[in-house]
């Protein structure tokens, strides 16, 4: 049976990882050689305007995830030293509870139309609500294969904004079932092509008609049951720890300056899986930190708590990615990393981001709540220095165990420990 689970993966040299990845997701050569080369420069050229080269980033793989009762690797793409080894070994201690259980609701964007300068706003309203099906119907007819598809119009409902620094005005929503996009387009045309008949009913002048990054209605859950006694590790108390981790927690949901630090956590996570796979991660942070505000104060995004002898933590949060078009599409090392997934659906993708956005703050408030995240850091730290004072195999550890020992984490003298160790 295939498993996330691979001990002793980061000691392994890169092609090995590299051979490891390829047999559980079947790449083909193409594939691997876009793990390595990915976005040529003539597909750069073409993806934005004014290009000049292309920028990269380590792309690596979160381990030992199960996700709904299935084996998942999950690449991420992300510049910070530490974020992969964290959210491995907290969801190898997810493991203890049976991973993490995810949910979705229907793929279901918003877009805005503004209307100014309406004479009667009441009435307004009421005659864009009667329009509801003739609208809904327009929409789904400027997208057939959206239908198709089994996306389309779903609803479509009218908030009055009474008052603005430019005076009361109407807001149209239409919601939109984007399916395995992400929509922005999907969302935009359609909007652009209701703007001219709302304002014919409206009797208003239309300015926007955009979609809304605030996509409440298009949100993901994951919930993980863990064993107080699998964070039992290096010698801590497993409920202490877990007790940490709850009042670490409740700090967060009570001061945004914690919040902030919290949230910026999780989507380490969800970020760097939204970057792997080629979506739109500034979309994403934004629907994320408008929901944490959602009640007036910015809050934590995760909630943790015990229950008798289990650790139970929850995240939900809205997240529109997609595994169609933009750049998912044609980005080859974004192709590669939604196949190594193993997703078929862009609900299946947001549904496992957040699991890592929840492991990743499991992680984080493990670490805070015990040990501190500078030991953990630091041993990271060691390692690429015996790796890079040319130890091997299983000298790496012992080179960077002694080296956090001694607190002199330098290559000269991880080479001379390297040369005693081979000596003797
Ligand atoms: C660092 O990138 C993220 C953390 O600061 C998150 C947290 O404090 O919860 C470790």
């Amino acid at each position: 049976m295939k498993t996330s689970r691979i001990p002793g993966f980061y000691n392994l040299l890169l092609d090995e990882r590299t051979c490891i990845v390829a047999e559980w997701a079947e790449l083909t050569s193409d594939e691997v050689a876009a793990l390595r080369e990915s976005l040529s420069l003539a597909q750069a050229d073409k993806m934005i305007e004014n290009v000049i080269g292309r920028h990269a980033l380590p792309l690596g793989l979160g381990l030992n995830f199960i996700i709904n009762d299935r084996e998942v690797l999950v690449p991420m793409a992300v510049e910070e030293p530490s974020v992969v080894a964290a959210v491995s070994n907290a969801a190898r201690i997810a493991r203890a509870g049976g991973g993490f259980l995810t949910g979705s609701t229907d793929p279901i964007m918003i877009g805005q139309i503004q209307v100014l300068d309406v004479p009667d706003l009441d009435a307004a309203r009421q005659a864009v609500l009667d329009a509801k099906e003739d609208l809904l119907a327009r929409v789904d007819q400027v997208h057939p294969t959206l239908v198709a598809r089994g996306g389309g119009a779903r609803d479509l409902t009218v908030r009055i904004l009474r008052e603005t620094p430019a005076g009361p005005m109407l807001v149209v929503h239409l919601h939109l079932d984007v399916r395995d996009a992400m929509g922005a387009n999907l969302v935009n045309t359609a909007v652009e092509r209701l703007a001219p008949e709302v304002e014919r009913l409206t009797r208003g002048r239309v300015n926007l008609r955009i979609l809304s990054n605030y996509t409440t209605e298009r949100r993901a859950w994951a919930v993980c049951r863990i064993p107080v006694s699998a964070f039992s590790e290096k010698g801590m108390n497993g409920r202490d720890v877990a007790r940490g981790i709850v009042e670490a927690n409740a700090f967060a949901c009570a001061d945004p300056y914690r919040a902030a630090t919290h949230n910026k956590g999780i989507m380490n996570g969800i970020d760097a899986v939204a970057i792997a796979t080629g979506n739109d991660w500034r979309a994403i942070e934004a629907a994320a930190h408008a929901w944490a505000a959602r009640d007036g104060q910015y809050r934590a995004l995760t909630d943790w708590y015990m229950m008798g002898d289990l650790l139970v933590g929850k995240l939900e949060l809205p997240l529109a990615v997609g595994i169609v078009g933009g750049a998912t599409k044609v980005h080859p090392t974004a192709r590669v990393a939604l196949k190594i997934l193993g997703v078929r659906t862009a609900q299946e993708l947001a549904e496992i981001m957040v699991a890592v956005g929840l492991a990743q703050n499991l992680a984080a408030l493990r670490a805070l709540a015990s040990e501190g995240i500078q030991r953990g850091h630091m041993r990271l730290h060691a390692r690429q220095v015996a790796i890079a004072a040319g130890a091997e195999g299983e000298e790496i550890d012992e080179v960077a165990a002694r080296l956090v020992e001694e607190g002199n984490v330098r290559e000269s003298r991880a080479r001379e420990i390297l040369e005693r160790i081979r000596k003797s």
